[in-house]
């Protein structure tokens, strides 16, 4: 997380060998990205914000499958990876399109389906969710949690909501990282949000209003509500 301009893209790029730092040294997995790009790759896949920077092939079915034409899947698995690939973002019906008529939400969720496909050890996404609607978005963070349990996930987003339950919040401005926290420890400091220009989400405004402690969901807040209704009831 971490205002406009803060180096998250910048960092994106660096993890992937995009980029070479002027200073200082970068390893994904033990690997230089700058020396062995294809290898960082194929063990850490990209969604970059940029929809028009994601999309590679003539056809939709094409360019979820390019990731694994790479990895030397065979062709019976391939069809059904990205089959399912596809059916998991919701674009069934969009096979044979050309990436250039999609619109931008569209586009994203093509690329996240050729990321989706190939299973790396480590997704990469860019503020995933930013082109969606609301029923891509909740989609694609349901998605994103359940493949939390096997995969590391390095999710940039504006929205505090969308990593309540991250393991870390890695916080970036200017260039520089002002913060590894808890997302439990970044809620309660003040000082932090409003410096790196992070706003709480509404959930948790009212949840600290009320003194109810931390409520990652509405409802999380609803059962802590109900909670302490019934208690100061029983006390009457
Ligand atoms: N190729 C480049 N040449 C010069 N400056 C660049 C280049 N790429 C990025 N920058 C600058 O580096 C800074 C960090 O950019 P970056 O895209 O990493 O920000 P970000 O944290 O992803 O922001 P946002 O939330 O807006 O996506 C910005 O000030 C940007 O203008
Ligand atoms: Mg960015």
């Amino acid at each position: 997380m971490g205002p406009n301009g803060g180096g998250k893209s910048t960092l994106v790029r660096l993890l992937n060998g995009l980029l070479k730092p002027d200073s200082g040294a970068v390893r994904v997995l033990g690997l230089d990205p700058a020396e062995k790009p294809f290898e960082v790759r194929r063990r850490l896949g990209v969604l970059f914000q940029d929809p028009d920077n994601n999309l590679v092939a003539p056809f939709v079915e094409d360019d979820v499958a390019f990731g694994l034409e790479n990895l030397g899947v065979r062709r019976e698995e391939m069809r059904e990876r990205v089959k399912k690939a596809i059916r998991d973002v919701g674009l069934e019906g969009f096979e044979r399109r050309e990436p250039h008529t999609l619109s931008g939400g569209e586009k994203q969720r093509v690329a996240l389906a050729g990321i989706l496909a190939v299973e790396p050890d480590v997704l990469v996404l860019d503020e995933p969710t930013a082109m969606l609607d609301a029923e891509g978005r909740r989609e694609v963070l349901d998605r994103i949690r359940k493949l939390r349990r096997t995969k590391t996930i390095l999710h940039v987003t504006h929205h505090l909501e969308e990593v309540l339950d991250a393991d870390r919040i890695l916080v970036l401005n200017g260039g520089r990282l002002v913060a590894d926290v808890s997302p439990e420890r970044l809620v309660l400091d003040a000082g932090l949000l409003r410096e790196n220009r992070l706003a709480l989400p509404p959930v948790l405004r009212i949840s600290h209003e009320l003194g109810l402690g931390f409520c990652r969901t509405p409802e999380d807040l609803a059962r802590a509500i109900l909670q302490k209704a019934a208690k100061r009831a029983e006390l009457r």
